[in-house]
C-alpha cells in the first residue's frame, strides 16, 4: 500500500515537472510572431551554454546541397564588444551587448556548382539564431556585413581572419529591457494563390 501510494505521488509529481516544462516553451509561431530586433539590453550576463544553444540552432538551419559552410564567431568578451561597436557604422547596440555572433562562410566549404548560396545559407542559419534567441527569453539583432566590402574587411580584420571567412552578419544579443515590441507586418495584398489572373 505504502509503495502503491509512492508510486502514485511520483507519476503526479513527474507529470507536473512535465507540464511545467511544457508551458516554459513557447510554441513556435508564437516565438516567431514576438520575435523582434532588440537593441536594448539589460546588464543580466548570457552564459556560454546559452550562446552554444543558440548556435546549435544555427547549424540547424537548411543548406544548399546541405554543404553546411557556415562558420562562427561567439564573443563574449565586453572589451571586444566595445571595439567591434565603434568599427561598426549600424552597431552601437553592441556596447550593452552581453554577446555576439559573428556569422561566416568559409568559402573552401561553398561548392563550384552553386557558388552564390551561401548567402541563404548563412542567412538561415542566422535567422535560426534570431528565433532561438527569442524563443530562449533572449533579445537580438541582425547588424549587417556582406555585401559591405568596407565592414567585411574590418571584421574580418579584427578577428584576426583568413580571406576564405566571409562574415555576413554581426548579431548582438543580450536580455531585452522590455522596452521593444514585434511589428505587425502582415499584409494580405502581397500574396495570391496558385496563380496571376
Ligand atoms: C540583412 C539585414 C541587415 C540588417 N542590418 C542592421 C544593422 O546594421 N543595424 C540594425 O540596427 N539593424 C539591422 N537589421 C535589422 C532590421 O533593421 C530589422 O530587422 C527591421 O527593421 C525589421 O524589424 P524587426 O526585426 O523588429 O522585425 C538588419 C536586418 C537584416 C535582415
Amino acid at each position: 500500500m505504502k509503495k502503491l501510494l509512492l508510486l502514485l505521488l511520483f507519476s503526479v509529481l513527474l507529470g507536473y515537472l512535465l507540464l511545467a516544462q511544457e508551458e516554459s516553451i513557447p510554441d513556435v509561431l508564437t516565438v516567431i510572431h514576438s520575435r523582434k530586433s532588440v537593441r536594448s539590453y539589460t546588464d543580466q550576463k548570457v552564459s556560454r551554454d546559452q550562446l552554444t544553444t543558440l548556435v546549435k540552432a544555427g547549424m540547424a538551419a537548411p543548406t544548399a546541397m546541405n554543404k553546411q559552410p557556415w562558420f562562427f564567431v561567439v564573443i563574449d568578451d565586453k572589451e571586444m564588444l566595445s571595439t567591434l561597436a565603434n568599427k561598426m557604422m549600424f552597431g552601437n547596440m553592441l556596447n550593452f551587448a552581453s554577446a555576439a555572433i559573428v556569422v561566416c562562410v568559409d568559402m573552401r566549404r561553398v561548392p563550384d556548382a552553386l557558388p552564390k548560396f551561401w548567402v541563404q545559407d548563412c542567412s538561415a542559419a542566422s535567422h535560426n539564431i534570431l528565433l532561438a534567441a527569442e524563443g530562449t527569453g533572449l533579445g537580438a539583432v541582425w547588424i549587417g556585413v556582406y555585401p559591405n566590402k568596407i565592414a567585411v574587411r574590418k571584421v574580418r580584420k579584427f578577428l584576426n581572419l583568413p580571406r576564405h571567412y566571409v562574415p555576413l552578419n554581426i548579431i548582438s544579443i543580450g536580455y531585452p529591457d522590455g522596452s521593444e515590441r514585434p511589428k505587425n507586418k502582415w499584409d494580405e495584398n502581397r500574396v495570391i494563390w496558385n496563380k496571376n489572373d
